[in-house]
């Protein structure tokens, strides 16, 4: 049957858009981390919305299940095929449209870039509100698919709040449009935010309107050192409700120590946990940076950067965690929200844990402290199999117990599918199956993920 499908395939994107080569699956098969590997049958690369609709109604004929890939650097596997899929990347879907200036908003395909994005609307002078470290790799596509946070979460919120409109592909083919011109469009169901965070289970996003931001024209950033986890998240209560508030992100010694060195840089602060703030606006941010620090008891430690070349030595120290977590093999990851008077329990607890299922992995926890969303990482973690599992399920639990949610803004993926009950209760998840039911009665987009 496959090649029959891949024939079809070929006649509908062309040629040299169709691949079966075993090297390419593989390659596009494995996650972001190295840690987990699918197979998949074909990879098809749609130029348009109309060839995604035709690949999309092709699958479904045969019921041959379908996985979408963006930039692949989810790290929930997410985009890793369990059932020999066909890979359906968005990377040609790269247009984007002139930025609309006086309403703030540009129209983009589903497979460009964020920081191609990012280039576009700083072009026109203005700026797009969602920025992580995987900006070169990770879609608009996927970041919307997953409502992915970032870097800029506390002043922008996350990809739902800069979604004016989408172009969807519903898994029998249908296109879908909710784009509007006007900003007030309550015009029946809020569709199009049921795709926003389904992780590509309900259908292929393919276009987006996005809501662009004024550019600030001063930064200012410092990083500060602290001996207890629970100073610093006390600090970060206070810091994150400053008006000029642009980043506050935790890291933990441990991790920036490796990133120092791989970057090979010295560390400027001292401490076990740090806390990189960052302020900006429209006037020279130097005095409110300094006002905001003293008053929260952090003058005398923290080191300032306002230049951009001084600001950018504080940034690449975080932008460099994800990457150098993998140093040692690939890491075990775990993306959790909590209510922030847990935060340094959970700390605690959680490396206890670790140190019960495998003593020789390195714990490294750094995140967005303002929403509680952080990223407990294991270096070195050598178990597999039943062991991970057991250690998996012991850190779900432990984060239940804290009050907080087992996924965040990474997704279930395929890697928590089995602990959205922790999460979700019964009345939720059903509710859940029956929208998927209803778009994608065949499991076609996605069945590896979010569905046990
Ligand atoms: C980040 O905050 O840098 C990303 O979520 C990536 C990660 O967790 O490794
Ligand atoms: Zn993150």
């Amino acid at each position: 049957m496959i090649d029959d499908v891949v024939r079809r395939l070929t006649a509908a994107v062309g040629n040299q858009h169709v691949s079966t080569d075993a090297d390419v699956l593989r390659g596009r098969s494995i996650d972001h981390t190295g840690r987990y590997q699918g197979s998949a049958s074909a990879l098809v690369r749609p130029g348009s919305t109309g060839e995604v609709a035709e690949v999309l109604r092709l699958c479904r004929e045969v019921r041959l299940p379908v996985t979408v890939q963006g930039g692949r650097t989810s790290l929930v596997a997410g985009t890793v095929p369990e059932h020999a899929d066909v890979l359906l990347s968005t990377e040609r879907l790269t247009a984007i449209g002139e930025v609309d200036v006086a309403d703030r908003r540009v129209t983009a395909g589903a497979g460009v870039t964020a920081s191609d994005l990012q280039r576009a609307a700083v072009a026109a002078g203005l700026l797009f509100g969602v920025d992580l470290a995987s900006r070169d790799t990770a879609t608009i596509g996927g970041m919307a698919s997953t409502n992915a946070g970032g870097l800029r979460t506390v002043r922008y919120g996350n990809m739902a709040e800069q979604i004016l409109g989408l172009e969807i592909v519903l898994p029998d083919g249908t296109v879908l449009r909710r784009q509007s011109r006007v900003r007030r469009d309550n015009t029946g169901y809020d569709l199009g935010a049921l795709f926003v965070g389904a992780e590509g289970t309900l259908g292929v996003i393919t276009a987006l309107d996005l809501r662009l931001h004024p550019a600030p024209a001063h930064r200012a950033t410092a990083l500060c050192g602290f001996t207890e986890l629970g100073e610093l998240v006390s600090a970060a209560q206070t810091l994150r409700d400053l008006d000029s508030i642009a980043a506050l992100e935790l890291l933990d010694a441990r991790g920036c120590t490796v990133a120092a060195e791989h970057l090979g840089t010295h560390l400027p602060v001292s401490g076990a946990w740090l806390l990189l703030v960052e302020v900006a606006g429209d006037d020279d941010q130097t005095e409110r940076l300094a006002d905001a620090l003293t008053r929260a008891g952090l003058a005398e430690t923290a080191v300032v950067g306002i230049d951009a070349n001084a600001r950018q030595r504080l940034w690449k120290v975080r932008e460099a965690q994800t990457e150098v977590l993998g140093v040692f093999g690939p890491p075990l990851k775990f993306d959790v929200a909590l209510p922030l008077s847990e935060v340094a329990g959970f700390a605690a607890k959680a490396t206890a844990v670790v140190a019960r299922h495998s003593p020789a992995a390195i714990p490294v926890l750094f995140g967005h402290i303002a929403e509680g969303n952080l990223h407990f990482n294991l270096m070195r973690c050598d178990v597999q199999g039943a062991a991970e599992r057991a250690l998996q399920e012991s850190m779900m639990a432990l984060i239940a117990g804290c009050g907080g949610n087992v996924s965040s803004e990474h997704g279930v993926g395929s890697r928590k599918r089995d602990f959205v009950g922790l999460s979700r209760d019964d009345a939720d998840i059903a509710a859940m199956r029956a929208v998927k039911e209803t778009f994608d009665p065949h499991r076609i987009v996605n069945r590896a993920v979010l569905f046990a």
